[in-house]
């Protein structure tokens, strides 16, 4: 591929980094650290830093965070609010036994007991994780077992799943429930609002060394279950730095990240990040829609919106007209990650918030942004922005060597930045995690993302697909693997292979094909139930949109779905070599 013609969108304003050659020249993790206090001490906390540590430099009443629920029921919590509710519920936590590493999930919606268990885990030492609250009994049951939980906290709506499954759950022995009194939980439960009225708000910290693991995002691969991907409390400084840099907070922004923290997004830049710049935040709970979503923005006078694309794509879908009806002006900064942004929607942005819109890129793994385009920067649409200060990107082919610029290839990152990932959880599926993290390692010295992409001539990044057969649907990642299990629990299916089928709107969306058991017959009927299993047993967002059945579907001897040769099919592309093939 050689040098290209780009359309580029002239850098708007000076930014908190004014420039980024400056910034890149000069720029050493080392000097962030010194922001903070605890670098004399060596002991740190994460959520002490998000939080109390701005009760105590003058931000005690500043708003932390402004929640609004689906039906326009809002709440608003200081930063002082949050210190004592997550003080309540670290004592909740000691009051049941949990101390320093023990495993402790959230299991619910975005409710504001939510970010009081996260904080409050995290004060004792404890390492968190968070549950999508579209997961259902399948995809909570792997993600407890394997990780051990001790504790997990949930709401009414959800503890159905949890009830299917608790019995193959020996390690869980409580289970405390936000939204229900003392005499609607059962045996082996406990009210979160019954305890919260009787726990003390002060807290002695579990003070930490920044190598200790404070969160377990569980995320999917190509093959197999998924990977508990482990972050520690050192993540603050690229989570810190990189808000600064990247979403550009000032003192008295209010910002608002769409993301839910099941997701990674929602953590680093929907709870640390934001916090640790003792920014203002807006949480919505409620369902996504145009309309509603741009009501927020004008009822909170959001400021910096962090979003996706596909939620972006939704939104223009529905029209320059309904735009016209909000007040939209006190948006100074966009920013999107997940998936690929398509340079119509920043047109389109610039179009009609006045605002270009700028992509960044990161991963589960890497804890926070690493590639990404800056407001002093010019951008140029379709391309994912220039490595962060301090971060060294480049396109490495299959044997380890450098690309030439322009050529794609596979992304890597050189190792060495606050957030990275210290390890894949080694719980239950020991062999499995120790396997999955040694794949990120496979040329000395960088990370492998599993991206493919090319850079150019200044070091823009452009982004071309996955390698493996993760999947992207409206920006959440699915793993193929998972899909394919649910499906196969069905007593029709015989054999399954699931592929992502690209999507205009939402980047892709899930395609499973089938083979059916003796005995069973393709009909519409049977794809719906298949859906419908898929929705109840592993995850709404997880489900095929699309069915096709298989007389036969293609695997090697050794049992594997060759999910090439589903994607050739799809595409209409020669399947390639199949000698592999069973018979
Ligand atoms: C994968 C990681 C942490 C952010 C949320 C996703 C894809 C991420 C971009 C982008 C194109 C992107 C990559 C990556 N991705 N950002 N700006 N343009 N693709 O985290 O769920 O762990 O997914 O998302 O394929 O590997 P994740």
């Amino acid at each position: 591929m050689g040098k290209h013609e780009v359309e580029t969108i002239k850098k708007r304003h000076k930014g908190n980094m004014e420039d980024y050659e400056e910034a890149r020249n000069s720029f050493d993790w080392s000097n962030v650290e010194k922001e903070f206090d605890w670098h004399r001490t060596g002991k740190i906390n994460i959520a002490f830093e998000s939080i109390d540590r701005h009760v105590e430099s003058g931000r005690k009443d500043k708003i932390a965070m402004y929640w609004e629920g689906q039906d326009e029921n809002s709440e608003k919590y200081t930063f002082q609010d949050m210190k004592y509710l997550s003080n309540k519920f670290g004592n909740i936590l000691r009051k049941y036994g949990a101390k320093k590493g023990d495993r402790i999930f959230g299991y619910m919606s975005r409710v504001p007991a939510l970010y009081s268990s996260v904080l409050g885990c995290i004060k004792i030492g404890g390492i968190f994780g968070p549950l999508f609250g579209g997961f259902r009994s399948g995809a909570i049951k792997d993600r407890l077992w394997d990780s051990g939980a001790r504790i997990l906290i949930t709401q009414p709506h959800l503890k159905g799943a949890v009830d299917e499954v608790r019995k193959d759950l020996p390690d869980l022995e409580k289970v405390i429930v936000v939204g229900a009194s003392k005499d609607e939980v059962g045996e082996g439960e406990v009210s979160y609002e019954s305890e919260m009225a009787q726990a003390s708000e002060k807290l002695e910290l579990e003070w930490v060394d920044r190598e200790t693991p404070h969160l377990l995002h569980y995320t999917s691969g190509t093959t197999g279950k998924p990977k508990g991907i482990v972050h520690v409390h050192n993540a603050m400084i690229g989570q810190y730095q990189t808000t600064k840099w990247v979403l550009d907070t000032k003192e008295n922004d209010t910002y608002w990240c769409t993301a839910d923290p099941g997701w990674v997004t929602g953590t680093s830049y929907g709870i640390f990040g934001p916090w640790l710049n003792g920014v203002t935040q807006v949480i919505y709970a409620g369902r996504f829609g145009a309309e509603k979503w741009y009501e927020i923005i004008q009822r909170y006078k959001v400021t910096i919106w962090y979003t996706a694309p596909t939620a972006l794509r939704l939104i223009m879908a529905a029209g320059g007209d309904v735009v016209k009806k909000y007040d939209l002006s006190s948006l100074r900064h966009v920013c999107s990650v997940g998936e690929p942004l398509n340079p119509e929607v920043i047109r389109w942005g610039l179009k009609v918030y006045g605002q270009p819109i700028h992509d960044n890129w990161w991963m589960t793994e890497t804890g926070q942004q690493l590639i990404a385009n800056y407001p002093s920067m010019p951008i140029r649409l379709g391309s994912m922005g220039r490595p962060f200060p301090g971060i060294q990107a480049t396109i490495l082919d299959d044997n380890g060597e450098e690309e030439r610029l322009n050529a794609i290839g596979n992304l890597v990152i050189k190792l060495g930045w606050p957030a990275i990932m210290r390890d894949v959880w080694r719980g239950k599926w020991k062999d499995h995690a120790e396997e999955k993290y040694k794949e990120y390692f496979k040329f000395p010295g960088w990370f492998l993302t599993g991206d493919s992409a090319y850079k150019d001539e200044d070091n823009y990044f452009w982004y071309q697909g996955r390698l493996d057969d993760v999947i992207k649907t409206a920006g959440e990642r699915v793993g193929p693997f998972e899909v394919e299990s649910c499906l196969v629990e069905h007593p029709a299916v015989a054999v399954a292979g699931v592929i992502g089928k690209p999507d205009p709107m939402r980047g892709a969306i899930i395609k499973a094909f089938v083979q059916l058991g003796e005995g069973h017959a393709p009909s519409e009927e049977l794809k719906k139930e298949l859906m419908n299993h898929v929705k109840k047993h592993l995850a709404a967002h997880a489900y095929p949109r699309e069915i096709e059945f298989k007389d036969k579907l293609p695997v090697t001897r050794s049992g594997k779905i060759m999910r090439r040769v589903l994607k050739a099919w799809e595409l209409g592309l020669p399947t390639g070599d199949l000698s592999t093939m069973e018979d």
